[in-house]
């Protein structure tokens, strides 16, 4: 496949620009919609019981058909990849599916987020398939909130387990991703530092966000990133990092060498205007926003026997209609009540 795509690929080019200038850059593959946690910011526990109808086994795209897409969007201009879930290590043979996309030529990085639970088994096979990154989310650095941040499934001691697989397979640095809630986690801050300071990893607080229609978002929950900044800067002394438009996080460092440490300010400094960011869900839809409330059907495309200039085209054309910048106009459309977004454990943040 990659001998007939090249040709075409240097015939057609990458994909236009979106219609705010932006250019397809990554793409953020969700493999399962499943999740081992119950994290109330993404899947509280009430929303989701245990007889919550997830995807069925052939809904869900196959290693076939993401390597596929996958080549197609690096020909369009994608050169960064990240697994994603509901929990990316919950599906059955992710190594194979690692293996098969790590030798996409012209991919430059190559990345996965995970709770960590399954880590422990997984980091070195996965390793070994070719994955160049992880990403661990980590709430709190107290085992009680843990568990709580959670919905009661998860164990500090677990993403602990999790992060020295990690760096034992030879993914250190990670990248630590910890969503603050006011009054519910946002008092753990300063262990989180602490426990992170030092080791070259690099922690990343997130603001608490509304996506989704169920995790009850409340712009009181939200702990601006610039308090957070003050609070760290008061006790370890802080200095930016030059930022990276295209990155979620802003930067800064620790003066006495101790490291970098980011902020995903997604709410109260929307960074839509560098966004090349595409995700793809698990059953095959495209979406062109975290906060889109419907996706577009590449299954549907695979399905039906279309040929890979085909879906090249359709891709194309859907990127180059994209005026998404939901984060930038988050208070406007809330309050026409636009409200319905496809859910984050569909498209994995
Ligand atoms: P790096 O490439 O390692 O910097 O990763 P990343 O920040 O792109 O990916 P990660 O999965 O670690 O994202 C961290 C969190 O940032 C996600 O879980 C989301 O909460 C948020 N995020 C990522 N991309 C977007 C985006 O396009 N828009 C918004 N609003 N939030 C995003
Ligand atoms: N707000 C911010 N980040 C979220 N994530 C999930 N739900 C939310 C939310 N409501 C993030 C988690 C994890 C990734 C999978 O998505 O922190 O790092
Ligand atoms: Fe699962 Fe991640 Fe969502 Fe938590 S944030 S429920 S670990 S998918
Ligand atoms: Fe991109 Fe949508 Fe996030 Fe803005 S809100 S950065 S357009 S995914």
């Amino acid at each position: 496949m990659t001998r007939r795509e090249a040709p075409l690929a240097m015939q057609q080019g990458t994909a236009p620009p979106d219609a705010l200038g932006r250019t397809l850059a990554d793409l953020r593959i969700s493999v399962i919609d499943r999740c081992n946690f119950r994290c109330p910011y993404c899947m509280p526990e009430e929303a989701y019981p245990a007889d919550h109808a997830f995807l069925r086994a052939r809904e869900r795209l196959e290693f076939d058909e993401i390597e596929r897409i996958a080549r197609v969007f690096v020909s369009l201009g994608v050169r960064k990849l990240r697994l994603t879930g509901g929990e990316p290590l919950l599906r059955r043979g992710l190594p194979d599916l690692v293996a098969r996309l790590a030798v996409i030529e012209g991919l430059e990085d190559f990345a996965l987020t995970t709770n960590g639970a399954l880590l422990p088994r997984l980091a070195q096979p996965l390793r070994d398939a070719g994955l160049q990154r992880v990403t661990i989310s980590m709430d709190s650095a107290d085992a009680e909130i843990f568990r709580r941040m959670s919905g009661g499934r998860g164990e500090l001691a677990g993403v602990e387990a999790a992060i020295a697989a990690a760096e034992r397979a030879g993914f250190a640095p990670l990248k630590i991703n910890c969503v603050v809630m006011r009054g519910v986690n946002d008092g753990g801050v300063p262990e989180l530092v602490e426990r992170f300071r030092g080791t070259g990893h690099i922690l990343r607080f997130i603001e608490y966000m509304d996506v989704g229609t169920v995790n009850g978002w409340r712009n009181d929950r939200v702990v601006p990133g610039a308090e957070l900044v003050r609070r760290i800067d008061a006790r370890w002394p802080l200095e930016p990092l030059p930022r990276n438009p295209a990155s979620t996080a802003r930067r800064w460092r620790f003066r006495d060498g101790g490291g970098a440490i980011g902020f995903i300010n997604s709410v109260t400094e929307p960074f839509c205007g560098g966004c090349t960011r595409a995700r793809l869900s698990a059953d095959g839809k495209l979406y062109t926003c975290l906060f889109a409330h419907a996706g577009h059907d590449l299954r549907a495309l695979l399905r039906a026997g279309e040929s890979d200039a085909a879906l090249r085209a359709s891709i194309a054309g859907i990127w180059s209609h994209r005026g998404d910048r939901y984060s930038e106009r988050r208070a406007e459309l809330r309050a026409a009540g636009v409200l319905e977004h496809v859910e984050m454990y569909r498209i994995g943040g």
